[in-house]
């Protein structure tokens, strides 16, 4: 990560988590496996997104701040994440990480850091769900 101490340092901060957020789920609501999981007002989901990013990536801890104890496997358990939908979560991030204009090798880092809760978040097989 060159000279600096964390991602969230790295990638330029506050400005650049809320880009990542605001690239990422419009990407979510038109995908057809992650769309009907989402309420139509995407904004408060967007929110605590931007508050977890951050302190995942190292920033402040904003979502504990606020919300308590992460616990992201559990409160993804009442949704049926399977593993064609934690592809689909990565490659949305994948295309918002395109679009900030960042080194390809921190796009990398920041995928890699993410697919180890992506995929340790799925609850279910397919054709199981519900
Ligand atoms: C694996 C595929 C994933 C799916 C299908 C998924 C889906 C969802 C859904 C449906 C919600 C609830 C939206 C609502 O409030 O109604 C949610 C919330 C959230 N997700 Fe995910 N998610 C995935 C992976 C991830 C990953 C990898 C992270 C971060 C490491 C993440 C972070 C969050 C956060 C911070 C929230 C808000 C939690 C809260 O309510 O406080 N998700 N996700």
């Amino acid at each position: 990560m060159n000279a600096y101490n964390n991602i969230y340092d790295a990638i330029g901060g506050a400005p650049a988590v809320r880009r990542l957020v605001e690239a990422f789920y419009p990407r979510v609501q038109a995908h057809p496996l992650l769309s009907p999981l989402f309420p139509e007002d995407i904004t408060p989901v967007m929110e605590k997104q931007y508050m977890f990013l951050t302190q995942f990536f190292g920033g402040p801890s904003l979502y504990s701040d606020r919300h308590g104890h992460p616990m992201m496997r559990a409160r993804h358990l009442p949704f049926p994440i399977t593993k064609e939908r934690a592809d689909a979560w990565l490659g949305c991030m994948r295309g918002a990480l395109a679009e900030s204009g960042l080194p390809e090798e921190l796009q990398t880092l920041v995928l890699q850091r993410l697919s180890g809760p992506a995929y340790h978040f799925i609850n279910t097989g397919d054709g199981e769900e519900g």
